[in-house]
């Protein structure tokens, strides 16, 4: 058996804030770039993120006050052969999908920019809340590349092909407003608010009932890539799941005796 990969302390910083786990990437000196050593400490963190029953939420961010992740470490690409750059572009496309399919909500806190690799790591988070000084953008172009860690596929779907081909095309990065008028951001806050925002959100998510929540993502997930018909299919039976949950009871029973609910995730 190969040995778990410990997630390297000099690449990313975890706290927990009771069920709400935050992940920052922690590299400021490189606006947090994404380097091998660090997309395989973040997989390490999100695979122990979701076997730790205690952790309900997890919060997504970048260390420092400029930048969430400015995209892939362009110095570590920049000498690779074609078969390394495929490796290096399926490396990060398993993180990101392993965030999307976290059994669990994943919240961006976007606090500066989010470029290239920073912009398709916090499009593989189910929500993004933006501070009103963030960046984002796939700048990839300028450097001769395309995106490769999903976000030619994760934009397309999230924003469609007018927004996508915008972003792609001139490399251009946008600010939080537009971005949120194009549907890539859920939410734009003043940047000083953005921490309590954030936490703020996590902390109702975390109180909510985890298997509804993990229904839903799963349900958006299967839906989002299948014909409408295997969706809904596929959406009944996890509707009927839900009845052999005690928090379907608890929820129900909570709403009709006028209390709040408290929820186990059984
Ligand atoms: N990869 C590697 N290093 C990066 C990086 C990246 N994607 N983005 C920033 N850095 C490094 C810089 O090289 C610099 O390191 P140094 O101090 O050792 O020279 C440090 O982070 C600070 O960046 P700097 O460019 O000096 O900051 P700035 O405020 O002048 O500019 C940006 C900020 C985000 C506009 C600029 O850093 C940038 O364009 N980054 C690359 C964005 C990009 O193309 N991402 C997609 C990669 S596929």
């Amino acid at each position: 058996m190969p040995e778990p990969v410990l997630p390297d302390p000099s690449t990313i910083a975890i706290t927990d804030h009771g069920p709400v786990r935050l992940v920052a990437v922690n590299r400021p000196d490189k606006l947090n770039a994404l380097n091998a050593a660090t997309l395989d400490a973040l997989l390490a963190a999100f695979d122990a993120a979701a076997a730790d029953d205690g952790v309900r939420v997890v919060v997504l961010t970048g260390t420092g006050p400029k930048a969430f992740v400015a995209g892939a470490d362009i110095a570590e690409m920049s000498g690779l052969t074609p078969v390394q750059g495929r490796d290096f572009s399926l490396r990060g496309q398993r993180l990101m999908r392993r965030i999307e399919t976290l059994p669990k909500p994943v919240v961006a806190m976007v606090n500066g920019f989010a470029l290239g690799g920073g912009l398709e790591l916090a499009m593989s988070c189910h929500l993004r809340i933006a501070a009103d000084s963030a960046k984002v953008g796939q700048p990839e172009v300028n450097l001769g590349l395309i995106p490769g860690f999903g976000g030619s596929q994760r934009l397309l779907r999230l924003a469609g092909r007018a927004a996508t081909l915008e972003l792609c095309l001139t490399g251009a990065p946008i600010d939080a407003p537009r971005a949120l008028q194009l549907g890539i951001v859920n939410r734009v806050v003043p940047a000083a608010e953005l921490e309590a925002e954030t936490m703020q959100l996590a902390a109702k998510l975390a109180a909510a009932a985890p298997l509804a929540l993990r229904g839903v993502l799963d349900c958006v997930n299967v839906g989002g890539e299948c014909a409408i018909g295997e969706g809904l299919e596929y959406e009944s039976a996890q509707f009927g799941l839900m009845f052999a949950t005690d928090d379907m009871r608890e929820g129900t029973a909570a709403f009709l005796e006028r209390r709040k609910p408290d929820f186990k995730g059984r």
